[in-house]
This record gives structure tokens, C-alpha cells and sequence, in this order.
């Protein structure tokens, strides 16, 4: 009897470590869901590394001052003075929601053709209003994911207070106080991006197209989720993240789904921010007709000259009373 017993504890013992020795091959062989990661060759990194490129104009003490609960950054060119005048005179403003402190600045790099004068302008725009970055990588459409992770190394090196951070282009409205009730109503403080999604995109292989992706930067024939480079609101961790998955990222043209490569590395998926009944993208990135309370349920809508938006402004502020 006790012999059997012996037996099958033997047989059971063996079985379970065939088994254990299988799946221990397997989970070698295959490490599930999470890629296999190779650095990207050096020249390439240096592209994007924020060794490369050194501050013009900076504003190391902005987070230091101020734990910033948001921190507004807008890509834009030294000769866009009216988008900044603009909206520093309207969603920018520092006091839009009472008792949140949200930080504003613009990041700029270099023009093709430096003018000394236009260059005394900006640094004293800068002194006045404290928000300009600048840096020295030439400012083009091509370079944005250059200045993207700039934003993000900046972020990571001198904001890590902040709780978000959103990246929006100078051409849009942003509803500031229902960005922040939004923000207010979420459980996720990590790992967390926002935005108008964008899933099974597929690559442009149209040499004409603006979106134009060569298989030679990108192969593969999907792209990974991303997030619209209209604007995006990310938890401030990810920018430290995302700076450490682009030394694993090829730099591509298209700074969206550049940052949208990252998160994959990172096993992170953008969240969609809609709401249902009515169907509403609270990050419209069609164009809208202006209307107050058809703006007050949206966090962005796209395409605005620097004069409409300061057109809207003064109505929009009845929105808070009147919708
Ligand atoms: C620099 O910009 C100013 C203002 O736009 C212009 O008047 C001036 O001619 C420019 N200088 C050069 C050297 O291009
Ligand atoms: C991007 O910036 C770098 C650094 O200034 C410059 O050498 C390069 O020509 C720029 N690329 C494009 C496509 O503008």
C-alpha cells in the first residue's frame, strides 16, 4: 500500500516538474505581452536626446515658485506674437479657475533665418511674461517631435510637481474650468493620457501627404493607438516615461504618433474622453461653428486665428451662468 502510494507521489512529483521546466522554457522563449526592447542606434537617438540642444531663452524656476495642478505647453514659432498675445488674453490667463494654478509656456526653437532684432523682442517678451522656451533645433513642421520631447525632458527635469501637463496647439480654444472639473473627476493619477484617440491608423505611404511615413522610418503597416497632437492632458509622471521609451523609439516626423510609438513601449493605451447621451469627443477636433454652451461641454475645439479667439472670449464667460 504504501509502496503505490510511494509510487504515485513519485510519478506526481515528476509530472509537476516536467511541468514546471516546460513552462519555465516557455516563459522564456515567449515573454509575453511585453515587446522586446533595443535601444535605438546613438546617431539616431541624438536626434531627439535633450543632450543635443541647448535652452536660448528658459524658465527653470517656474514649478519651483508654484506646484502647478496643470501646465499649459503650446508649440510655437518666434514670429507668432499675436497666438501668444492672443492667448495669454484668454485661456492662458493664470487666474481662469480660481484657486487652480495652471502654468503656461510656449516652446520655440530656432528660425531658419535668425534675426538679431526679432531675437531682442522675444527675450523681452520672455522677461515680461515669463513663459517662453526656447531652444536651438530649427523650428519646423518636420522638427515638432523634437520639440514635443522637449517638452516632455522639461517636464521631467524641471516640473515634476506639477499633477498634468497638456500639450495644445496655439490654433485652438480650451475650456479651462471644465478641463479642470474633468480632471478633478478622475481616478487615475498615473500612467494617464487623454485625448481625441485615434485607433487603426494606418501609415501614409503617399510621398504628398502631410502625414507622409516612409517604410523605411516605419515598416510596420499599423500604428499604435495615439492621441491627436491638437491637444493631449497627460499625468506628469509620463513625461519622464515617455522620455525614457524614445531612447527605444525611432524619431519620426509625426510627433503625435511619435508619442503614440512611446506609449506602446510603455504598455500604456490613451484614454478616449467622450460622453454618451448626447455622443460628444470632448476633444473635438472637427471644426465647430461657435456657440457658448455647445464650447461650455467641450474641453477643445480646433481651428482658431488669434483675433476669433479673442472675438468668443468675452462671450464665452457668460457660459458658466447661462448654460
Ligand atoms: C529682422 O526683422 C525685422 C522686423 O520684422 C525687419 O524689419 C528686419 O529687416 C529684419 N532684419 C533682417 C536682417 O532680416
Ligand atoms: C531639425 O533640427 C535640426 C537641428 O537644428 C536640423 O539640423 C534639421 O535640419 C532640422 N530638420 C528639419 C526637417 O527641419
Amino acid at each position: 500500500m504504501l509502496k503505490i502510494l510511494k509510487c504515485e507521489l513519485l510519478k506526481y512529483l515528476m509530472f509537476a516538474s516536467i511541468t514546471a521546466v516546460l513552462i519555465y522554457l516557455f516563459l522564456k522563449e515567449a515573454p509575453g505581452p511585453s515587446k522586446r526592447l533595443t535601444p535605438i542606434r546613438k546617431e539616431l537617438y541624438e536626434v531627439i536626446s535633450p543632450s543635443t540642444y541647448k535652452h536660448m531663452l528658459n524658465q527653470p524656476e517656474l514649478c519651483k515658485v508654484t506646484q502647478p495642478f496643470l501646465v499649459l505647453m503650446i508649440p510655437v514659432t518666434q514670429e507668432d506674437r499675436q497666438s501668444r498675445l492672443a492667448i495669454r488674453g484668454t485661456w492662458g490667463q493664470e487666474n481662469v479657475v480660481r484657486h487652480v494654478n495652471i502654468a503656461r509656456l510656449f516652446f520655440i526653437g530656432e528660425p531658419r533665418e535668425p534675426n538679431k532684432s526679432l531675437q531682442r523682442d522675444l527675450l523681452e517678451e520672455s522677461r515680461e511674461y515669463g513663459d517662453i522656451i526656447q531652444m536651438d533645433f530649427l523650428d519646423t513642421y518636420h522638427n515638432l517631435t523634437i520639440k514635443t520631447m522637449m517638452m516632455m525632458n522639461w517636464l521631467a527635469t524641471y516640473c515634476t510637481s506639477a499633477r498634468y501637463a497638456m500639450k495644445i496647439d496655439a490654433d485652438i480654444f480650451l475650456n479651462v474650468p471644465y478641463l479642470v472639473e474633468y480632471l478633478h473627476s478622475q481616478a487615475e493619477k498615473q500612467d494617464y493620457i487623454t485625448g481625441s484617440v485615434i485607433t487603426d491608423a494606418r501609415p501614409r505611404r503617399d510621398i504628398h501627404s502631410k502625414w507622409y511615413l516612409s517604410e523605411e522610418l516605419y515598416p510596420e503597416n499599423k500604428l499604435p493607438p495615439y492621441v491627436s497632437g491638437a491637444g493631449y492632458v497627460f499625468s506628469i509622471d509620463l513625461a519622464r516615461k515617455i522620455a525614457l521609451a524614445s531612447r527605444f523609439v525611432r524619431p519620426i516626423p509625426l510627433e503625435d504618433v511619435y508619442v503614440g510609438l512611446c506609449l506602446n513601449v510603455l504598455n500604456i493605451r490613451p484614454i478616449f474622453s467622450w460622453t454618451l447621451l448626447p455622443y460628444r469627443n470632448l476633444f473635438e477636433i472637427r471644426r465647430l461653428e461657435y456657440d457658448r454652451c455647445t464650447f461650455a461641454k467641450r474641453i477643445i475645439v480646433t481651428g482658431f486665428r488669434p483675433s476669433q479667439l479673442l472675438n468668443i472670449w468675452d462671450d464665452f464667460q457668460q457660459a458658466g451662468f447661462s448654460c
